[in-house]
């Protein structure tokens, strides 16, 4: 610790290292250079998977219907009746997979209605009928609640492959017998000409097979997807994974895994399926967690606890930063638990679900259920994750932010010919850099963001962020959370030179900043100049900001 404190210090002094000096000097007041960031080229973590950057459709709310599907016969720019917009913007961002059809939806979903041609396929009632969460204005008659099913299984695929995401399927564990779970995996998969289910497929017009990699075993079993206790999930996952054939295709089979940070449901499972060489047939293991609780410590009532996505005051801004921030410790604990039952680490974590979960009374439109509005404060939350699982390329191979559009954290608001992207699309815009690289140790050095939580003092870490390395192309990603601190900072690359550097900033003035379809580009970066070299090393994050530094190596 203390040679790279004094190797920062010889560098700022011009005798080692390399440096990035800002020329952009921002008009807010900043403190003297008090943090320090160090990029250790040669301490590599693992390589950063593309799957980090996924997403999750559910079929809730404004998710599927009106939000991806229009139909073909919409005067909505559409392809193939998938909203054209919204496929274009999401493909610029290089998803890594798409999860559908839930979430709890999943656990009740029958694959084979979203089959055979669109207009004889059954209306069905959704899970989400009686949410308490939905607006009193929301009609209750459409296809958010009594799903058409005109979005299938071969819809799903289209928008996936011009999207340029992986398809990642969450099967019905819950109330269908296994049996169906690899009937699915054989419409999808089996080369045509052989199975029935193929032919099916061919009829909805795939011919060839979809080649479908990712497939989830039930989704939150211990709640929606069952109510299981985790050794008699065990048993259920041991069932559904067994001789599932994957026609040419190493199936990567996804476990229902941890609420938040229920270790024992880890343990529990784990303990029980290991023995029997389970986790030989499990690639990943789920965790779900949202961040909610913005009531600095006054409830933890699933309903009180949770704020609004605009109006929230100081308090409650860090109080959403600290909920999401505890990712780091649910990575590493649920991780430690793992290898309780499974030393080599052979099955990866996969965050399913993850992102702001706001009080209702901001959705873009009545039928939006769980849709809210996205400010900078989603902005900062989501830099801070997707650099938590960039520190730890090692042990994440995928998470899938909730979710994609009119829902939770989303990247887009989608209504009849409305369209706007949100200040979160933008973070992925810009970390979408790190999919492939190399994931490096870091080191921040930056006073923590003080504030009273729950009668006593809690902290945030003054600078957060993550590096990666691709070839001569070195992607700092930084996250600044004070509300009202710039942070000036030195910044080292260890064992390489500088050539040049540039940067992307995602700032507004007041945190509550947002877009919506009236002024969609209140928040987007801005392109800062940035100049390299082994002098004076600054630059000044701003308050409340989320950064991407690229850095070309000599
Ligand atoms: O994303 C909304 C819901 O949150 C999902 O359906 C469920 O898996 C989770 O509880």
């Amino acid at each position: 610790m203390n040679s790279r404190r004094d190797f920062l210090r010889s560098a700022a002094a011009g005798t080692a290292g390399f440096a990035i000096t800002q020329v952009f000097r921002p008009s807010f007041s900043t403190r003297a250079a008090d943090s320090r960031i160090e990029i250790l080229l040669n301490e590599p973590i693992g390589t950063i998977a593309p799957e980090i950057y996924s997403h999750f459709v559910e079929h809730l709310g404004g998710v599927v219907y009106d939000g991806i599907w229009v139909g073909e016969n919409s005067k909505i720019p559409n392809v193939g009746g998938l909203r054209k917009a919204l496929v274009e913007a999401l493909a610029k961002t290089k998803p890594g997979a798409i999860r559908w059809p839930g979430g709890c939806f999943a656990d009740q979903y029958d694959w084979r209605d979203g089959t055979g041609p669109r207009a004889r396929r059954p209306k069905r009632t959704n899970f989400w009928v009686d949410a308490p969460e939905w607006p009193k204005q929301a009609r209750r008659d459409g296809p958010q609640v009594y799903d058409t099913n005109e979005f299938g299984t071969v819809e799903f695929a289209r928008f996936c492959k011009l999207s340029g995401g992986q398809p990642y399927f969450a099967a019905n564990l819950r109330s269908l017998p296994a049996q169906e779970f690899w009937r699915w995996v054989e419409y999808c998969n089996a080369p045509a000409g052989t199975a029935t289910a193929a032919a099916q497929r061919a009829a909805d017009g795939e011919r060839d097979p979809l080649g479908v990699r990712f497939w989830g075993v039930g989704n939150e079993s211990w709640g929606c997807g069952g109510n299981f206790e985790p050794e008699d999930y065990a048993i259920e996952y041991r069932r559904y994974s067994a001789w599932v054939p994957g026609y040419g295709r190493q199936l990567s089979l996804v476990g229902s895994g941890p609420n938040g940070g229920n270790l024992e449901w880890t343990r529990g499972f784990f303990k029980k399926a290991a023995p029997g060489g389970v986790l030989s047939r499990m690639w990943g293991w789920a965790l779900h967690h949202y961040s909610w609780n913005v009531s600095n410590g006054r409830t933890s009532d699933w309903f009180q606890a949770k704020g609004d996505g605009l109006k929230f005051d100081t308090e409650k801004y860090y109080e959403l930063l600290l909920h999401s921030n505890q990712m780091e410790k649910l990575v590493t604990d649920h991780w430690a638990v793992m290898a309780e039952s499974d030393p080599r680490h052979r099955v990866k974590l996969v965050v399913d679900e993850w992102g702001a979960w706001h009080a209702p009374g901001t959705e873009p439109f009545p039928e939006a259920l769980l849709g809210q509005a996205n400010t900078m404060r989603d902005a900062v939350l989501a830099g801070l994750s997707l650099d938590i699982f960039n520190r730890h390329a090692d042990k994440v191979a995928m998470a899938n932010v909730a979710q994609l559009v009119n829902c939770l954290q989303s990247l887009f608001f989608a209504h009849e010919d409305k369209f706007c992207v949100t200040p979160t699309y933008h973070v992925f815009d810009m970390y979408a850099a790190h999919q492939g690289g190399k994931s490096l140790r870091t080191q921040f050095t930056a006073p923590d963001v003080p504030y009273a939580s729950k009668g006593t003092s809690a902290k945030l870490p003054g600078l957060a962020g993550s590096a990666s390395v691709n070839g001569k192309q070195l992607t700092l990603t930084v996250t600044n959370p004070s509300i009202d601190q710039a942070r000036e900072c030195e910044i080292v690359v260890r064992d390489a030179a500088v050539q040049s550097a540039s940067a992307l900033t995602l700032a507004a003035s007041d945190v509550h900043a947002h877009n919506s379809f009236e002024t969609p580009q209140a928040v987007q970066p801005t392109a800062q100049t940035v100049q390299a070299g082994s002098g004076a090393v600054t630059y000044t994050f701003a308050p409340a900001s989320v950064t991407k530094l690229t850095i070309t190596l000599a």
